[in-house]
């Protein structure tokens, strides 16, 4: 138990990576988190496109960062582009039926898990919602007709100090009854 929470309190966004480049095995480990996350139905409305190319890294930078928005990840080694993938029929019908968004609940928790593996690989992670979809989309011929939910920023972090987490407090957002 106690280690489970020291890898949750490790893993924090990192907006400072240094060049050390990732290695690819690493990587693979933190695809295969998120390949064995949960999901509604298991209907996996996932796919991930993984960037590990100096050159091709800088342009993804230039798609994320928008107006004065994640400029640091300019200096980010690789990148994982989090696609959603339509669901079966079932996992369509339930969702419909019961009002939900599966797939976005889907995609967060497999994204989570793939960022504590990262953390576990000794990796640092951000996970970005402001990107320019469409600029990222011409960029990595990704079909105009999929969305990008995410990106992930991964690479060794060129901070030292872990940052305290701010939250709010277990009476806040819990209520036992
Ligand atoms: C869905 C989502 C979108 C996010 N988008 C961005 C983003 O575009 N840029 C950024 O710097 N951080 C982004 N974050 C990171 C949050 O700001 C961060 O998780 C939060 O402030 C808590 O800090 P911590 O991750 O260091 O614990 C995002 C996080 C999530 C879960």
């Amino acid at each position: 138990m106690n280690n489970f929470f020291d890898l949750i309190e490790k893993r924090e966004s990192c907006r400072n990576y240094s060049n050390k480049p990732v290695e690819k095995e690493k990587l693979i480990s933190c695809i295969e988190a998120a390949r064995i996350a949960p999901s509604a139905c298991n209907g996996q409305p996932w796919r991930f496109i993984i960037i590990n190319n100096k050159e091709l890294s800088f342009k993804v930078a230039k798609c994320i960062e928008d107006l004065v928005m994640n400029k640091f990840t300019e200096k980010c080694p690789a990148f994982i582009i989090v696609l959603q993938e339509k669901t079966d029929i079932k996992a369509r019908i339930g969702a419909k039926i019961k009002n939900q968004d599966y797939s976005s609940i889907d995609i967060g928790i497999a994204s989570c898990q793939l960022c504590l593996e990262a953390t576990e690989q000794g990796l640092s992670t951000c996970i970005m919602g402001w990107f320019n979809e469409k600029k990222l989309k011409n960029l990595l011929n990704i079909d105009p007709s999929k969305r990008i939910r995410l990106v992930i920023s991964i690479g060794y972090s060129a901070d030292t100090e872990i940052r305290k987490k701010i939250r709010k407090n277990i009476d806040e957002i819990a209520k036992f009854i």
